[in-house]
C-alpha cells in the first residue's frame, strides 16, 4: 500500500468532504448532545495509594457503571469506580503488585506506561488478554534508580484502547524523588476529554473518529470539567499534568502564573526551564512548579494543530477552541516560596558510541480496497514500514543493553506521537536539527511529512514489548509494531 502524500490528501479531500457531509450525524465535532457539565466546583483527586515498606498492592476493577463526571450522573468506564481511578503512589526500588479484576464485557489488560520495568510474564506484559469476569495478578518491580516523575496506567488490549481509555479508564502513577522537592502542595491533574449525550453515556466512535482519532467535546481535570484551585501568592506547588486524551494534543497555560518546568515524561531536565507553555501529546506529562501569583489565572489549553486527513480540517476538532480547563485563584496572605531544586545531571548519549541504526516509516495508506477500508474496519491502514500489526510478527530485534539510534519518519499529513514501552528515548535531532539540551522522553512527536532522531539505551531487561503511535485510536488500526531485546 502507498503512503499517502499531502497531495493525495488533497485530492482525497473533496471525495471525502461529500460522504462526510451525507453520514454528517456521527462525526465527533456535532454540537454538544445535550449533557450538561456542571462546572465551577471544588478541585478534587483521584483517592491516593501509597507504597508502604517497599511495596504497594491493590485490586482495580475494571467495570460499565455509573460515574461521577464534571458533577453530573454519568454512565463510563472505571477502576475501582472513579474516573480517574486511583493515583498509586511508589519509590524507586519499590514493589507493586495489581490484581486487575475485568468486569467489563470485552478482554482487557492492564498497561503502566512510563515505567521502566520487564515487559515479560506478569510484569508489563501488555500481550496479556484478562477475559471478562475473569482477573489477573501484575507484578512489577521498580529498579532502585529508576527515575522518579509521573507515569499512568492504562488497558492495552490492541484493537480496544480508544474505546477503553476513551471510556475511562486511567489513573495516575507518581514514583516519588528519593529527595522531596520541598513544595506547599503537589497536585495530581489527569487531563481526559470525552463525550456524552443528553442522558450521560458516550456514543459509539464513527470512522471518521476512529481515522483522525477521537476528541471529546468535553475536557475533564480528574474527571471535573473546570474546577477551581486555590493558593496564596508565593505559595510553590507542584502539579504532576497527565495528558490522558485518545488523540488531543494539550497546549497548556496558566497566564499571569510563574511556571518552572522540572521535566516532561521521566526526563528530568538539568535545571527547571522557565516556560509559559507546556505541549502534551497524548501519553505525556509533564512536572512542573506553579508559583502563585496574586490574581485569578485561567488553566487553558489552546488550539494545536496536529494536521489534517482526508480533507478534515484542523479547524473543526473540539481542539480547535481554547478551553478553560480550571481555574486558579490566588489570593490571602503572601507565603515565601521554597527554594527551587538544584541540578541534577541525566545520563547523555548524543556522545556515546551508537551499536545500531534504523529507521521506522509511519505511514497512512488507502486500504486494500482502494477507498475501502483498512484492517479493522478503518477507511485508512495505519502502518509502520509498511506493515499493520500483527502479534505473531517481530518487527525489530535489538541486543540488551545496546544503544541504538532510530530515525522516526513520518510521510503522512497527521503528526504522530510516537511511543516505546519500557526504555525511554532522548531527542538528539528534530527536522535534521540538532537539540540544544538533553531531551528524553518516552511519547516523542513526529509531525507531518517530518522526521526525529532518538537515541535508545536498551538496558536492565529482555523481552518483547512494542512501540506505537499514542493516538489510540491509530495504534488500535495497526499502527504498532513489536520490538524483542534478546
Ligand atoms: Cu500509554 Cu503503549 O501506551
Ligand atoms: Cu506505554
Ligand atoms: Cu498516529
Amino acid at each position: 500500500m502507498e503512503p499517502i502524500s499531502r497531495r493525495q490528501a488533497l485530492i482525497l479531500g473533496g471525495l471525502g468532504t461529500a460522504s462526510i457531509v451525507a453520514g454528517g450525524a456521527g462525526l465527533f465535532w456535532t454540537a454538544n448532545t445535550g449533557f450538561v457539565p456542571s462546572t465551577a466546583q471544588r478541585f478534587t483527586e483521584p483517592a491516593a495509594l501509597r507504597s508502604v515498606n517497599g511495596a504497594l498492592q491493590l485490586t482495580l476493577t475494571a467495570a460499565e457503571g455509573p460515574a461521577q463526571i464534571a458533577g453530573r450522573h454519568a454512565t463510563a468506564l472505571t477502576y475501582n469506580g472513579g474516573l480517574p481511578g486511583p493515583t498509586l503512589i511508589i519509590r524507586p526500588g519499590d514493589r507493586l503488585k495489581i490484581s486487575l479484576a475485568n468486569q467489563l464485557r470485552e478482554p482487557t489488560n492492564l498497561h503502566v506506561h512510563g515505567l521502566h520495568v520487564s515487559p515479560d510474564g506478569n510484569s508489563d506484559n501488555v500481550f496479556v488478554s484478562i477475559d471478562p469476569g475473569s482477573s489477573f495478578d501484575y507484578e512489577y518491580r521498580l529498579p532502585p534508580d529508576h527515575p522518579p516523575g509521573v507515569y499512568w496506567y492504562h488497558p492495552h488490549h490492541h484493537g480496544m484502547v480508544a474505546t477503553q481509555v476513551f471510556g475511562g479508564l486511567y489513573g495516575a502513577i507518581i514514583v516519588e524523588d528519593p529527595t522531596p522537592i520541598p513544595v506547599s502542595r503537589e497536585r495530581v491533574l489527569v487531563l481526559s476529554d470525552i463525550t456524552l449525550d443528553g442522558s450521560g453515556t458516550i456514543p459509539a466512535a464513527s470512522a471518521m473518529d476512529r481515522m483522525v482519532g477521537r476528541e471529546g467535546n468535553l475536557m475533564l481535570v480528574n474527571g471535573q470539567a473546570s474546577p477551581q484551585l486555590s493558593a496564596r501568592p508565593g505559595e510553590r506547588e507542584r502539579w504532576r499534568i497527565i495528558n490522558a486524551c485518545v488523540a488531543r494534543y494539550l497546549r497548556l497555560r496558566l497566564d499571569g502564573q510563574r511556571l518552572q518546568l522540572l521535566g516532561i515524561d521521566s526526563g528530568r531536565f538539568p535545571r527547571p526551564h522557565d516556560v509559559t507553555e507546556v505541549v502534551l501529546a497524548p501519553g505525556n506529562r509533564a512536572d512542573l512548579l506553579v508559583t502563585g501569583v496574586k490574581g485569578t489565572a485561567s488553566f487553558q489549553t489552546l488550539p494545536f494543530d496536529r494536521g489534517a486527513a482526508m480533507g478534515m480540517m484542523g479547524g473543526t476538532r473540539p481542539s480547535s477552541t481554547t478551553v478553560n480547563l480550571a481555574t486558579f485563584i490566588v489570593a490571602g496572605p503572601p507565603a515565601t516560596p521554597a527554594a527551587v531544586p538544584g541540578q541534577s545531571q541525566p545520563r547523555d548519549l548524543r556522545k556515546s558510541t551508537v551499536d545500531g541504526r534504523r529507521e521506522l516509516t509511519f505511514a497512512m495508506g488507502m486500504g486494500p480496497g482502494g477507498m475501502g477500508m483498512g484492517s479493522g474496519g478503518n477507511m485508512m491502514s495505519f502502518t509502520i514500514d509498511g506493515k499493520e500489526f500483527d502479534p505473531a510478527r517481530i518487527d525489530t530485534i535489538v541486543h540488551a543493553g545496546s544503544v541504538e539510534e532510530w530515525t522516526l519518519s513520518n510521510t503522512s499529513p497527521m503528526d504522530h506521537p510516537v511511543h516505546l514501552h519500557v526504555w525511554p528515548m532522548q531527542i538528539v535531532e528534530r527536522a535534521g536539527a540538532a537539540v540544544n539540551g538533553v531531551l528524553w522522553q518516552d511519547v516523542v512527536n513526529v509531525p507531518a511529512m517530518s522526521s526525529i532522531r532518538v537515541r535508545i539505551p536498551f538496558d536492565d531487561f529482555t523481552g518483547k514489548t512494542v512501540y506505537h503511535c499514542h493516538i489510540l485510536d491509530h495504534e488500535d488500526g495497526g499502527m504498532m509494531g513489536i520490538v524483542n531485546a534478546a
